[in-house]
């Protein structure tokens, strides 16, 4: 099987590092890819991954038998409808069905129609009478733009004073800004189950947690994600079996009664309360950086599992994994998820992989045509996450021990990163 990923980040480097294993797998690119990914594929960084139509020609003109899209962007802007009318199979949820996480409006109310477990909402789009809302209600209460505003457009806010501002502050967002949700404050733990689904079967991969605040004890702004760890033991057999029963399979069955068949990875973004799990949010593709810990526990072929869902022919096989446990700490430039420095350089990569970490690149360039004062061929920062580094072992506090053995030997200037990931699950 040819294969064209289209993605540069960690999880696209996950995905990449995973589906190389495939006996299945032929030739393999990558759009942009990453220095991470050209391990496995050859990558192309003059076609942008918004550019519909130039991913359609390249994809024909290689022969490509499944585009695996890693982020959400192109999902919600219809790369897979593009693909699919030039004949051309596609991991990954269409346009339609891609608005689970493209409008969180859409996915509230599609919950709500169907029964499907979340907080209460309201949506506006007028500021003043969002705010009268507000106040009725009171805090603690969130507020959320409703279009794409890559992870940092939620403000769970503490007291009033802080959501009224979180109002004004959706302005800063654009046209995903316009309308915004104000919903009820959910009090629980947090965990994230992603599911492979061909539009009519399911299958639910080990559940992981994220941690989305940039400093320990889940203090400061939300990021993209600090780190990961699974199986999150949050999510027993008991709230596994309610999540598929409650969540997964009715919200398939309610795309469907709406039209929509949704191919590819749902991900649902979950808050267990008093045993009872309650969706936060959708994402229309794989977490990151839950990818980077859910992928080195399974032994399935995801190849094959992708393949399968594309072309509607998912069967009932179980998965199977891996009975350890993996833990993955993401590195980021000092400053994330505000302002940060680019280009500086990453030493310790090596060292990190001899140690047994596998390293998920992020948001990593290498230097070429020095392009700064840099060395040529110089590993640097290039994002606010930089590297991902995993470890899988028995246990997760040999994970998390051996993890930050990994992490300690990695270093560039303003390196941040947290130092309690998975700490609640070891309590
Ligand atoms: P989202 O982008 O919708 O996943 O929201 C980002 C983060 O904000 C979530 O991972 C939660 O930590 C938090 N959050 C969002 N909605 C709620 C809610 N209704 N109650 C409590 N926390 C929430
Ligand atoms: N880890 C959060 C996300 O992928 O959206």
């Amino acid at each position: 099987m040819n294969v064209l990923l289209i993605g540069g980040g960690g999880r696209e480097h996950a995905l990449a590092w995973k589906i190389s294993q495939s006996p299945r797998l032929e030739k393999f690119f990558a759009i942009p890819g990453s220095p991470g990914i050209k391990n496995f594929a050859a990558c192309v960084e003059n076609i942008s991954i918004d550019d519909n139509a130039a991913l359609v020609n390249f994809a024909k003109a290689n022969a490509i038998d499944l585009v695996v899209v890693g982020p959400e962007a192109p999902l919600v802007n219809g790369l897979v409808d593009a693909l699919n009318s030039a004949g051309i199979k596609a991991f990954g949820p269409n346009k339609d069905a891609a608005q689970l996480e493209g409008s969180k409006i859409f996915a509230k109310r599609l919950m709500k129609k169907y029964g499907i477990p979340t907080a209460d909402f309201e949506v506006f789009d007028d500021r003043d009478a969002a705010k009268n809302y507000i106040r009725s209600k009171g805090a603690p209460i969130v507020v959320k733009a409703d279009g794409l505003a890559t992870g940092k457009g939620v403000i769970v806010a503490q007291t009033l004073d802080e959501a009224l501002t979180a109002v004004d502050e959706m302005k800063t967002f654009g046209a995903a800004g316009n309308k915004i949700v104000v919903e009820e404050f959910m009090n629980g733990e947090e965990a994230s189950v992603l599911a492979l689904t061909d539009g009519e079967k399911i299958l639910p991969l080990i559940a992981a947690q994220d941690h989305k605040r940039a400093q320990d004890g889940d203090k400061g702004l939300n990021t993209g994600g600090m780190g990961a760890y699974a199986p999150a033991p949050v999510v027993d057999e008991k709230i596994s079996a309610l999540v598929e029963e409650k969540i997964l399979r009715p919200t398939i069955a309610a795309l469907k009664a709406e039209g929509i068949t949704y191919r590819g990875c749902l991900y649902a973004g979950l808050m267990i309360c008093g045993g009872e799990p309650k969706v936060v949010e959708f994402n229309c593709r794989f977490g990151d950086p839950e990818t980077q810990v859910v992928l080195p526990l399974l032994q399935s072929d995801l190849l094959d599992l992708m393949a399968a869902c594309a072309a509607g022919n998912l069967t009932d096989e179980k998965l199977s994994w891996s009975d350890e446990s993996a833990v993955c700490v993401i590195l980021a430039s000092g400053g994330y998820p505000k302002s940060y420095k680019k280009n500086l350089p990453i030493d310790g990569v090596s060292k990190a992989k001899s140690l047994g970490a596998l390293i998920f690149h992020a948001g990593t360039k290498i230097i070429k045509n020095h392009d700064s004062e840099r060395v040529n061929g110089e590993l640097v920062t290039s994002g606010g996450r930089v590297l991902g580094v995993t470890v899988t072992a028995p246990t997760l506090q040999e994970a998390v021990d051996k993890v930050y053995r990994c992490v300690e030997v990695i270093h560039f200037n303003d390196m941040h990163y947290r130092r309690d990931i998975a700490a609640r699950a070891l309590k």
